[in-house]
């Protein structure tokens, strides 16, 4: 059947995509604007070149890895995207329950289609709470302590939206959550009066005071994601974060961003390991996986594949995922002479075209 012919990301993507509403399929892998940093975020991985090293007596790889304290199986874990239940109605359980099986954390959206109380019980594997901070802080607050309680391991507060970037696929279709896809831990608005609508909006005016605020309400590590600047990540650092995710949200809040693999040197020298650095936008190959590390990723996550998956085969099309990932880069750290994720630098890759020198 499918999931035998399907070997590859890109192979789930193509399984996925008639499965799916078309104007859900374009909610999920659209961008804003013309799409270019969208389009950037793959082409990037294209211009790099592995440079492997042979009879290195390396042995089966270790891809296993520590991040804030906890073991990964993989060095990947599941990006935050909202809505898991539009690919499947299982939702977030189905998504948590392959990424335990599979080792790996995952980060639930504040958008999750599932509340967080019944996404911890299913989890087995370490859960980090998105958080969007809305102009009621109280809402946030709220999602932030529910989450704490449940077992959530850590926020990470997306800093690249102030509001939700120009999408024109969305626009063009006049894309709407079908009735039976709510965030499920978010107060509806049927619930609050009109004149609270407006506070249940992201806060346009976040600084970086957010983080002691943050820090105030919860005792959990908090990273942020969304960061695109050495200057950023400097001043990210100057508040405390517990982590840095370099992430461009797939393409899809400004367009004309670079790609994450571009910036991500420049973040990796001016963090300097003084937190750990993910990043996410492109991820399709385990060459990718071990490119970003090779740059200076402590880690990486993974965004749309997972709702392929989720489309294709609810939990086990995740664990399809995940599996397909993890093997792919096993087998190309074994061909590439790199015995474990943390042998991974700079020699080992280099930009398309003759080194001159
Ligand atoms: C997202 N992303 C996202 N990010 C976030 O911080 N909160 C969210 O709720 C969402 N929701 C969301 C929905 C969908 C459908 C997509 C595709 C993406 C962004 C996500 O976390 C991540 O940055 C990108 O998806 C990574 O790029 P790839 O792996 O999808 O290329």
């Amino acid at each position: 059947g499918d999931a035998a012919t399907a070997l590859t990301l890109a192979d789930i993507a193509r399984q996925a995509e008639p499965r799916l509403n078309p104007a859900v399929w374009d909610f999920i892998e659209g961008g804003a604007g013309d799409e270019r940093t969208l389009a950037a975020n793959r082409a990037a991985f294209d211009r790099i070149w592995l440079r492997p090293r042979v009879l290195t007596g390396s042995g089966v790889p270790r891809v296993g890895t520590t991040v804030l304290g906890r073991a990964w199986a993989a060095p990947f874990g599941i990006a935050p995207l909202a809505y898991h239940t539009l690919a499947h109605p299982d939702g977030e359980l189905a998504t948590v329950r392959a990424a335990g099986a599979a080792g790996i954390p995952v980060a639930v959206s504040t958008f999750a289609g599932r509340t967080f109380e019944e996404v911890a019980e299913a989890a087995t594997a370490p859960v980090w709470l998105q958080v969007y901070c809305f102009l009621d802080r109280a809402i946030t607050e709220n999602l932030v302590r529910r989450a704490e309680r449940a077992g959530f391991e850590a926020l990470v507060l997306t800093v690249d939206t102030p509001h939700l970037g120009r999408r024109a696929r969305d626009a063009r279709n006049g894309f709407t959550l079908p009735p039976h896809v709510r965030p499920a831990n978010l107060p509806s608005l049927d619930d609050i009066s009109p004149a609270e609508h407006a506070r249940a909006r992201f806060d346009p005016a976040l600084d970086w005071s957010v983080i002691d605020w943050l820090r105030s309400t919860s005792s959990l590590a908090v990273l942020v994601k969304g960061i695109l600047t050495a200057a950023d990540a400097l001043r990210a650092v100057e508040a405390g974060v517990d982590g840095i995710v370099v992430s461009n949200h797939g393409g899809r809040q400004l367009d004309g961003v670079p790609p994450t693999l571009d910036v991500l040197p420049e973040i990796v020298t001016a963090v300097a390991g003084r937190c750990p650095v993910l990043l996410d936008g492109g991820i399709r190959r385990g060459t990718d996986v071990l490119v970003a590390l090779a740059l200076g990723a402590d880690a990486v996550l993974v965004g749309r594949p997972v709702l392929h998956g989720l489309a294709i085969g609810g939990q086990d099309g995740v664990a399809q995922v995940l599996d397909t990932l993890r093997a792919e880069l096993a087998d190309a750290m074994s061909l590439a002479g790199v015995a474990a994720v943390d042998r991974a630098g700079p020699d080992l890759v280099t930009a398309a075209g003759p080194r001159l020198r």
